[in-house]
């Protein structure tokens, strides 16, 4: 079936161009909020835990309902300071999606552990809690659940799981930053339930700073309190070390930075949403485009709006002949990475992760994205099918 109103002829001019991301749009409309907060760091000449760090700390722990949040250099070392804190022995494991960004894996094996990889539901793209259960060994150490794209993974059943085995739950959340699920009847935020949650403040996240950065986020005061040390060389008193740690630090510019962006992002997450609405809604029913699906128990931030479709590579130069933006989120699952080859898993190991590495497809999904921009992506993804 072709979706109404799609022909051709009513495509909007070519030169319409539409990026995957438009970033100089969005600092376009902030560049009034956030510049002074920018400025002033730089008038201060504090660069180093500077106190925008502590109060963007304590935003978004309010934000993402958790006692504790610890800023750290990047959503990588966001993963890689909880890891070291478990302390993992050789052969130990930690399960986690191949359907994800590297840090995800990577952070496992710089931590000394050996990734496990388990399969995806289909319909959300996130761990299936399922796989994860067969794949638990007495040597897990931990669950990794990614909410990949803006959707939270199936929280509520995955802690169970860790709860049964005594196995703590990390959330990957770069990609989800306050993105919800309804759990046991209350909406619950990315990174709140879990043992820590992880940001990424990477420049094309829904919250990105200019430059790298990244965010722990716990209830347990404990941890927080030890991951403060680990992300500055293991140290709470200066030039005495408990532990060896790293050099972990959020820069004070880009604490800044995110502090001016955060009452923005509200906004920017609804307009994703309604932007994801709006390509939805034209997809539904077409022969050949699958839109994403959103779990009725979460609300989505659309971090990425991805479709499912077929002759995906050709349909993605067709559109960057059009001057449209799009990308693979992912073109190769960690499982099949040549640098876990050592791990022994082979094409077929896990099927759904396989098939939507052929099949994704990224869209703008921008907030600034206009109407114009987004009727011309859909005409001409139309146009493709024929
Ligand atoms: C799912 C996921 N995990 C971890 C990361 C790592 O974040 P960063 O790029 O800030 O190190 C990213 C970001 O790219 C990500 O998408």
């Amino acid at each position: 079936m072709r979706v109404p109103s799609l022909s051709p002829t009513q495509a909007t001019p070519a030169a319409v161009q539409v990026p995957l991301l438009d970033l100089p749009a969005q600092y376009a409309s902030i560049r009034d909020a956030v510049m002074p907060a920018v400025l002033a760091v730089i008038e201060r000449q504090q660069f180093i835990m500077g106190p925008e760090v502590a109060e963007l700390e304590s935003a978004i722990a309010t934000l993402s309902r958790v006692s504790h949040a610890i800023g750290c250099a990047s959503g990588t070392d966001a993963l890689l300071l909880p890891l070291m804190a478990l302390d993992l022995q050789p052969g130990d494991e930690v399960i986690t999606p191949a359907f994800t960004f590297f840090a995800t894996a990577g952070t496992v094996h710089n931590t000394g552990g050996t990734p496990v990889f388990v399969d995806i539901e289909r319909a959300s793209f996130n761990l299936a809690p399922d796989a994860v259960e067969a794949a638990i060994t007495p040597r897990t150490r931990a669950i990794i659940a990614v909410h990949l794209y803006g959707q939270m993974a199936a929280m509520e059943r995955l802690l169970a799981l860790g709860a049964k085995h005594g196995i703590p739950v990390i959330e990957d959340a770069a990609q989800s930053i306050g993105a919800r699920r309804q759990m046991e009847g209350a909406w619950r935020l990315a990174g709140e339930t879990g043992w820590v949650g992880t940001l990424s403040f990477f420049p094309t996240k829904n919250l990105g700073a200019w430059g790298d950065g990244g965010m722990i986020l716990t209830q347990d005061a404990t941890l927080a309190e030890r991951l403060r040390r680990l992300r500055t060389h293991g140290g709470a008193k200066q030039y005495h070390h408990d532990e060896v740690g790293t050099n972990s630090r959020l820069d004070t510019l880009q604490a800044a930075l995110l502090l001016a962006k955060l009452p923005f992002l509200a906004g920017w997450s609804a307009a994703r949403r309604r932007n994801a609405e709006g390509y939805s809604a034209r997809f539904r029913g077409h022969s050949a485009v699958v839109p994403p699906a959103v779990d009725p128990a979460n609300e989505h931030i659309f971090h990425q709006y991805t479709i499912r479709a077929p002759r995906r590579d050709e349909l993605r130069e067709h559109l960057k002949a059009h001057g449209i933006g799009s990308a693979v989120y992912y073109p190769l699952p960690l499982h099949l990475q040549p640098c876990f080859a050592h791990l022994g898993y082979r094409r077929g190991s896990l099927p759904e992760t396989e098939a939507a590495m052929g099949e994704v497809l990224s869209l703008p999904v921008y907030p600034e994205l206009t109407e114009a921009q987004q009727e011309r992506v859909i005409q001409t993804i139309s146009a493709f099918y024929g």
